[in-house]
């Protein structure tokens, strides 16, 4: 296990006891407020936010107006989410005028951006706290610091390169957004290296927790009643533990009771066959796939270090649908790399009709300062969005066709309760699906975090319906 650097149990500890220092320091009824951008890591890493956050003694809130504590947990994939995220930190000022004894802090990607830090040092001078994603279980630390120390303005990022740092904390309080679904982080950042992305130079080295605490964990969950758990690495099938990613996978399936696992992300040079099989052996681990595949084009694929081809992508759809052709196939494309003609993005549609994704995740390409392919002469940008928008429409085309293979079959449903007068829910293909009860059927039968059985009768391109089954 190169690079991996595990917190020190005493160093967690320390933490938590401090986290009660806090406690004692800000009295009874304040609340914490965290702000996620981005993707599921982030928002794992905001459930251990909240964890420490209400340790300290505050309590959880969605209403950013009256918390004490306010966090935003930012995501740098691409420029827009950057400045979703700096748009919405302007509304500090007011609240810090208000009171400035509120507790503000910018942490996440952006956060280990030293062009952004100095941004946010500049621009907004009412963020107390500006801390990197390898601090997450400093944070009690963090907030005494402010509130006894009166240290404002304090940045906590790593000094050591990108390349060395990260760190594992075990053992930290964790409140989550749902009762039925999780997340479980099984390694942090990415060594890829795509010349497009930023996460490898903000999220550092690959590292991997120990299996025994990824299992503990899911077993604890499953235990809870937890009915949908999701794996989460930049790339799970490079996980180095003690086993390997199929093997993990196999276990966390393995507990007793009805749970779905799902994983996410697989990049598709590692993506093998070892691990198609472990899905189609075992029935807790949902059929769907989420597999990127960024470009249709070779020599797009080749610039942007992918390291597989178009023919070795199409090799392992072809692999997951032949042994399990229902499965979900999801996937990922960026449009307008540099340079890419035409043609070559042409070969992308061809290639998203021909694979038949049950879902397809479009990115306009977003250069990100430091990463190799910000430095390649751009495409104008009603270039870039006139594909995103071809392909958007070859997609949702597909899409509905093939969620029409579902009409007529009932599918097992985990409820999401009833919003808006219809009960909501995902399928284990992770399709959204809305149904309706039949007559004389109490609604709790279909209460949020329930297995349901429901006989699909419609189908579009992003949800299906259907009636739940006595
Ligand atoms: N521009 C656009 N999309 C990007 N992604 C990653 N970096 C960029 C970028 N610079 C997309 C990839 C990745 C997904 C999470 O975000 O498709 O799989
Ligand atoms: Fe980014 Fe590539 Fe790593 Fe995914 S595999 S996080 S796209 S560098």
């Amino acid at each position: 296990m190169e690079n991996n650097v595990f917190v020190p149990h005493s160093e967690v500890e320390k933490q938590l006891e401090t986290a009660k220092k806090v406690r004692a320091l800000i009295g009874e009824g304040k609340k914490a407020y965290i702000s996620t951008f981005g993707c599921q890591q982030n928002e794992a890493d905001s459930e251990r936010l909240m964890g420490l956050a209400c340790l300290m003694g505050y309590e959880k809130t969605d209403v950013m107006e009256e918390a004490s504590l306010i966090i935003f947990n930012t995501c740098a994939i691409r420029e827009h989410a950057e400045l979703k995220a700096l748009s919405k930190a302007g509304a500090l000022r007011k609240l810090k005028e208000r009171d400035k004894n509120i507790v503000t802090a910018l942490c996440g990607c952006m956060a280990e951006q030293p062009h952004r830090r100095a941004q946010v040092f500049k621009s907004y001078p009412y963020i107390d706290i500006v801390f990197g994603t390898d601090r997450v279980h400093t944070l009690p630390q963090m907030v005494y610091d402010r509130l006894a120390g009166g240290k404002t303005h304090a940045v906590y990022v790593s000094d050591l390169r990108h390349d060395e740092f990260g760190v594992i904390a075990e053992g930290l309080p964790v409140v989550r957004e749902s009762g039925y679904k999780a997340w479980v982080s099984i390694m942090y950042g990415c060594n890829n290296f795509c010349t497009y992305c930023v996460v490898p130079y903000v999220r550092g080295r690959e590292r991997s927790r120990k299996s025994e605490d990824i299992l503990a964990e899911i077993e604890g969950l499953v235990k809870a009643g937890y009915k949908d758990i999701t794996l989460l690495g930049q790339n799970v099938n490079s996980y180095k533990g003690d086993l390997s990613f199929p093997e993990l996978l196999r276990k966390a399936a393995s507990f007793e009771g009805e749970y779905w696992v799902r994983f996410m992300t697989s990049h598709p040079k590692d993506a093998s066959r070892e691990l198609v099989d472990v899905m189609a052996a075992c029935p807790n681990v949902a059929p769907q796939f989420h597999l990127p595949m960024q470009s249709g084009n070779n020599r797009v694929l080749d610039l942007m270090n992918r390291r597989y081809t178009v023919e070795q992508y199409m090799e392992k759809a072809a692999y997951i649908r032949k042994m399990i052709p229902d499965a979900s196939i999801t996937s990922d494309i960026i449009c307008g790399y540099p340079t890419e003609t035409e043609e070559e993005f042409a070969d992308t549609v061809k290639a998203v009709r021909a694979v038949g994704f049950d879902a397809l995740f479009t990115f306009v390409y977003s250069p990100r300062p430091g990463t190799p392919a910000a430095e390649m002469e751009q495409l104008p940008h009603d270039v870039k969005t006139a594909r995103f928008a071809a392909l958007c429409d070859a997609e949702n085309e597909k899409a509905e066709e093939l969620n029409r293979r579902f009409i007529g079959r009932t599918l097992r449903v985990l409820s999401d309760g009833k919003a808006e007068g219809n009960f909501v829910g995902r399928t284990g293909h992770n399709k959204i699906i809305t149904f309706t009860l039949p007559e004389g059927v109490d609604e709790s039968v279909a209460a949020a975090g329930k297995f349901v059985d429901v006989k699909v009768t419609e189908a579009k391109a992003y949800t299906l319906h259907g009636n739940l089954l006595k």
